[in-house]
């Protein structure tokens, strides 16, 4: 078998804790894309879940200790082969062990190790997540190029509420498949960043019972909200009508329903972000008239509906941007008598005023509701790059990096001003803008 046909090697590490049985359906997911994948739970998981759940689910041998199969050397085969190890949960303990360089159990031995991607998804309650021992081991793991997953806020084991819960199953795997896809897709270079995403389409009311919306379903913007959370960004998810979707654990979540509701949450968003991301699919027209009451089929003739347009959310937040704020649209586009996909995204490029827009190809079988995206990246310096065909994440993770480019030439830009612009005797940290 070539490298590139093996099944990818996974470890799933699970800690100690009652998460330990959500787990179980990460490694069902991942089971389901085709890993192959090696649990590893240490002593106190096996009081939550049991080594057979494990076994069953994975069709791999369960083991905690470094001294059984000792032939086999598994406490440095197993890290050493693995294609991502995956820590779920990870407690205030394992964390602290692992940023410690202990290695006391199976586990502990395979993260040091390992020479692939480590991803960590923490759970515990709030106080132990903020304590300052845990933020240290958090920074120290981080450091040192491990994914340290934000845990997600809710209610914990028992009544109480409060960030430290697990991260969705789902949005673990999802990240989990980014890595093994690309290993350097969450670096940390979004730290200090404020972002807003849009998500999701906007639905117009024709009565209380039927509206005007579209096939969005959010994931792209999701996805986007996600990788930028664990590249360290601030992030806000203003996210209209999605399908069933995980809130992306660490972003400030904010609902809304019609295009007047979006467009209110972004610019309230948008007035302290550095990076404003429109990927909802946002409706262009409402009806002129919306009914309080159900439209009954005798109400009136099938005249058509009058409609109106709606405000163009991501022109309005162009012309409303600070000096330094990245601006990305998307554009989904199906081509037409009058031009192709391209044409008319580096048209809409011009119109919107944007500095990145991120096409896709639209229609039957593409792009809406779709897993995967593929597409093209136009920047407003007139450079274009396609984007293959990969998960949403992964897209994603290309924009970002787009973003990060254009963060860093305009601080490059500010700080030439400033030296420009700098008395004798004055200090260095304002820029001007
Ligand atoms: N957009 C917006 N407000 C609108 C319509 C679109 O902010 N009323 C944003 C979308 O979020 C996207 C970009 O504009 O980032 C392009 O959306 P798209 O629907 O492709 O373009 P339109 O401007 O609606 O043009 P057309 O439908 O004629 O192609």
């Amino acid at each position: 078998m070539s490298g590139a046909d093996r099944r990818l090697r996974v470890v799933l590490g699970v800690g100690g804790g009652v998460a330990a049985y959500k787990a179980c359906e990460v490694l069902r997911l991942l089971t389901e894309s085709g890993h192959d994948v090696r649990v590893i739970p240490t002593e106190a998981a096996l009081r939550f879940v049991g080594t057979a759940t494990f076994e069953a689910l994975s069709g791999n041998p369960v083991r905690t200790g470094v001294f059984t199969d000792v032939p086999e050397v598994p406490h440095v085969r197993i890290g050493q082969t693995a294609d991502l190890v995956l820590v779920v949960p990870a407690t205030a303990d394992l964390l602290a062990r692992a940023a410690h360089g202990l290695a006391d159990d199976l586990l502990t031995n395979t993260l040091l190790t390992a020479r692939c991607p480590v991803l960590m998804a923490p759970a515990m309650h709030t106080e132990m997540w903020e304590h300052a021992a845990t933020r240290e081991n958090v920074a120290t793991l981080r450091r040192r190029g491990v994914v340290v997953t934000e845990p997600a806020s809710g209610r914990l084991t028992g009544a109480d509420t409060g960030k430290g819960r697990l991260a969705d199953p789902a949005e673990i795997t999802d990240l989990a498949r980014l890595l093994l896809a690309r290993p350097d897709a969450l670096p940390r270079d979004l730290e200090g960043v404020r972002v807003v995403v849009s998500a999701g389409g906007t639905r117009e009311p024709l009565d209380p019972v039927r509206y005007l919306g579209n096939r969005s379903s959010g994931k792209q913007g999701y996805a986007l909200a996600r990788t930028a959370v664990q590249r360290g960004a601030r992030v806000t998810l203003v996210s209209a009508h999605t399908v069933a979707l995980a809130e992306p654990a660490g972003a400030e979540f904010v609902r809304v329903g019609t295009t007047d509701e979006l467009r209110d949450a972004m610019h309230a968003a948008a007035e302290d972000a550095d990076v404003v991301v429109m990927a909802a699919a946002v409706a262009d027209f409402r009806p002129v008239d919306r009914a309080t009451h159900k439209i009954k089929k005798t109400d009136r003739d099938p005249d058509p509906v009058a409609l109106t347009r709606t405000p163009d959310v991501l022109a309005e937040l162009v012309a409303a941007r600070r000096h330094e704020q990245v601006i990305v649209g998307f554009a989904a586009e199906t081509g037409d008598s009058s031009g192709d996909v391209l044409e008319h995204a580096r048209a809409k490029l011009k119109r919107k005023g944007c500095d990145l827009l991120v096409v896709n190809a639209v229609g039957e079988g593409k792009a809406f509701e779709m897993e995967d995206n593929a597409g093209w990246m136009l920047s407003a310096d007139g450079s274009e790059r396609t984007i293959a065909l990969g998960s949403k994440s992964r897209m994603a993770s290309d924009i970002w990096d787009a973003v990060v480019g254009f963060i860093r030439s305009r601080r490059v830009l500010q700080s030439h001003q400033y030296a420009l612009t700098q008395q004798p005797g004055e200090e260095l940290g304002r820029y001007t803008s």
